[in-house]
This record gives structure tokens, C-alpha cells and sequence, in this order.
């Protein structure tokens, strides 16, 4: 037998058993899904190429922060645009979905669901050693039209609400670290905000949202999310008042997440106010979306500067430094919401021109990095 023929027979053989390998996998996938008595399917293998896992950056906010710092991630950038993807390994270790978690995204219909994007961005955090988030459970602005049209009576709304929040978190279940379980609930005037949930359950459907989110998970934290409590006293006040008497009635609840979409026109001490004020309750505090605005008044020629680079990067510092300055134990963890000012929600939003995140177009750091490296002495 020549040399040539020895190698071409020696090949075959491993890669039939390369093959005989992955059947056997495919196989005992197939046995463990069937003994499984969750009738959602597993998470698939990771589709993430071995060359973007970067090793880990020293200087990155990751690498210095005493707490995690994290971004509101875009499924479609991470998978298409490389410097966006490197960012985030570099600088991060916790991450939030922006949209694909939210319940319009996820459910298709009742027990009907789209797991591949959310699936993806957990695979991602596994393989790149960052904690998820998850955002969120129950939001007004995120009602599937299935269930806005939903014909049914309370016990109805109970069991919708209950198959969804179960399917959810029992598919992340110690995967996810926390959970957005009820985003923006509550007015500025402090009046529960009306909703779907709230039109056919009641106000009890704030209790069930966290007790049904720790019946599927018993150990994932389970956060309140707001925004406008740096504004509004009667909000703070009111998202106090909530924790008080969800931990009076023993249901669940571990943090509270400020949105923290502010500006540079908003006093320092209105800042580290709704932090403070909202520490009082003992929770978990998550500055869960960040972002500062240096163009509140909307103007359409404005530049960005070194003046509102200054001012941003001194709102920057503040919020880092308010939350640094709480008991570690309070410290959950500081999110923008985005990475780079190209991809805010901001500008589409507002319809002007605004620079609020910490890195420029080009993913370079701005003066706001500084700002938060600065907070955190
Ligand atoms: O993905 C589609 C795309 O296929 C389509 O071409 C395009 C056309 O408009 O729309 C795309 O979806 C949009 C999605 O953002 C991704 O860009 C949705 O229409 C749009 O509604 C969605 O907006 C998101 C918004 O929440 C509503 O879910 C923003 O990205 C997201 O930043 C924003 O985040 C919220 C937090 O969840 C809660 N707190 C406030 C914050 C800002 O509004």
C-alpha cells in the first residue's frame, strides 16, 4: 500500500469518526430534550466563530470597575459589525438585551415563541464571561397584539400572564442572572399606569408578574424598572411605596433598576437624589439604562463640543460616583443603553442630532469614559 493511500484511508476513518461523534450527540440531545419536561426546545449550539473571542482587555471597564458595567446590546450589530462586537468583550461584563427579550419580540402567539435571538445573546454572554440581564418580562409599550385582542375573564389573564412569565424565565433559568420582571409601571404623577394587565387583573397583576417570574426561577433577582425618578418626587416617592408594600406582602422582589435617561441639563443633585432615595429601600440598585443628552433642546445645527463633552462627561462621573458610593452589597451594576453614539435610540427618537454614550462613532472612548473612570476613585 503506498504512503499516499495509507493517509487517504486514515483520514476516512476519522472522519467517519468525526461523524459517528456528532450522531452520537445528536442522539443523546434527541433523549435528553424527550426526557425534559419543559416542552421548550434547548438552546442550539453556539453559532459564534472561535475568532471573535478576544481576550479579555486590561483597561477595560470590566477590568476596573469593583461592579459590573454593562450595555443594552443590538442583536443585529453584534452579529454583523465587528468593532461594536470587540467593544463589548472589551469593556463589559454584563449585558442587556434592547429588544430581543421584550415580550413583542419573543411571543408569536399564546405558547408560541421565538427563542433563536435571545438564545443567541446568551451563548454570547456565556462565551465572553458576562452576566445577562433580561429585559423585560412585562412592559406596557411591549403587548403583542394577541394579547391586547385576548377575549377572557381575570382567571384567563392570570393563566396567559403565568404561561408566558414561566415559559421565560424557566427557558433562562440559571442562565440569566436578573430579570427587568416589570418595566415603567407607574406614572410621574405616581398613579399606577394604565394597561392591559392592570384593565383585566387588577392591581394584583403587579404581585403575580414576580411571583410567577421566582416560581420559575428561584434564584434569578427580580428588578423593578423605572425611568424619570431623577425628575419626579411624586415617581420616587411612588416606586418606594411599591417596594414597601410588595416586601410588606413577602412578594418578591431584589433590586430596582433607574433608567437613568438623563441630560446634561439636569442637576447634579437630582441625580444622585434618585439614587440615593431609592437605596433607602435596602434593594439592589441597577443605573440600568444610561445615556446623557447634550442636545435637550432639540436644536438641528448643533456640534458636539468641548464645552458639552465637558458637561457630559462631569454627569458621567456623578452617576458612576452615587452608585459607587453605595454599600457593595447595593451595587448591582451600571448599563448604557447602547455602545456608541451612532447606535442610541436617542437621535431617531428625538429627531436631533445627540452624542449621548460613552464611546464616539468610531468606538473611540470620549471624555464621558473619564468621567466614569474618575467616579469610580
Ligand atoms: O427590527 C426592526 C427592523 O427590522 C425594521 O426595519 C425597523 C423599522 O422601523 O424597525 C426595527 O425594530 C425597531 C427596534 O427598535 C430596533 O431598531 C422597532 O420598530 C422599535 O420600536 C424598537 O425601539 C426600541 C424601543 O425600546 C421599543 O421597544 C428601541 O430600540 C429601544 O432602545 C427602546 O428601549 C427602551 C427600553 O426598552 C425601556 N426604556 C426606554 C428605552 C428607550 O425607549
Amino acid at each position: 500500500m503506498s504512503y499516499s493511500q495509507l493517509i487517504s484511508i486514515t483520514s476516512m476513518n476519522s472522519h467517519y469518526k468525526i461523524n459517528f461523534f456528532w450522531i452520537l450527540l445528536l442522539f443523546s440531545s434527541v433523549l435528553f430534550a424527550c426526557k425534559s419536561e419543559d416542552a421548550v426546545a434547548p438552546i442550539p449550539k453556539p453559532d459564534i466563530k472561535p475568532d471573535t473571542i478576544v481576550p479579555l482587555d486590561t483597561t477595560g471597564l470590566r477590568k476596573v470597575s469593583p461592579f459590573p458595567f454593562g450595555a443594552a446590546l443590538s442583536i443585529d450589530l453584534l452579529k454583523t459589525k465587528a468593532i461594536y462586537r470587540s467593544t463589548v468583550i472589551k469593556e463589559f461584563n454584563s449585558l442587556t438585551p434592547e429588544n430581543v427579550m421584550k415580550m413583542k419580540n419573543i411571543s408569536l402567539g399564546r405558547g408560541q415563541y421565538k427563542w433563536d435571538d435571545a438564545d443567541y445573546l446568551v451563548l454570547f454572554a456565556q462565551q465572553n464571561a458576562m452576566r445577562v440581564h433580561g429585559h423585560a418580562l412585562v412592559w406596557y409599550k411591549s403587548t403583542p397584539d394577541w394579547v391586547t385582542n385576548f377575549v377572557g375573564t381575570k382567571e384567563d389573564w392570570k393563566l396567559i400572564l403565568h404561561e408566558y412569565i414561566v415559559a421565560v424565565v424557566g427557558r433562562y433559568k440559571g442562565k440569566i442572572s436578573s430579570w427587568d420582571v416589570l418595566n415603567e409601571a407607574i406614572m410621574d404623577d405616581g398613579t399606577y399606569r394604565d394597561c392591559v394587565w392592570l384593565q383585566h387583573i387588577g392591581i394584583e397583576y403587579i404581585d403575580l408578574c414576580f411571583l410567577y417570574a421566582r416560581e420559575a426561577d428561584p434564584n434569578v433577582l427580580l428588578f423593578y424598572n423605572e425611568y424619570g425618578t431623577e425628575y419626579s418626587t411624586a415617581k420616587r416617592t411612588a416606586v418606594n411605596k411599591l417596594v414597601a408594600d410588595l416586601k410588606g406582602r413577602y412578594v418578591p422582589i431584589d433590586g430596582i433598576g433607574l433608567q437613568m435617561h438623563t441630560s446634561i441639563s439636569r442637576a447634579n443633585s437630582d441625580i444622585q437624589n434618585a439614587i440615593a432615595v431609592a437605596a433607602q429601600t435596602g434593594l439592589k440598585i441597577h443605573i440600568s439604562e444610561f445615556d446623557i443628552k447634550v442636545n435637550p433642546d432639540k436644536l438641528q445645527d448643533i456640534i458636539f463640543n468641548a464645552t458639552l463633552a465637558a458637561a457630559q462627561k462631569e454627569k458621567y462621573r456623578i452617576t458612576v460616583k452615587a452608585l459607587f458610593d453605595l454599600p457593595a452589597s447595593q451595587r448591582y451594576g451600571f448599563t448604557f443603553w447602547g455602545v456608541c453614539d451612532t447606535n442610541s435610540w436617542i437621535p431617531a427618537e428625538y429627531g436631533c442630532p445627540d452624542w449621548p454614550l460613552p464611546f464616539d462613532s468610531n468606538y473611540k472612548r470620549k471624555d464621558a469614559y473619564s468621567g466614569l473612570l474618575e467616579g469610580l476613585k
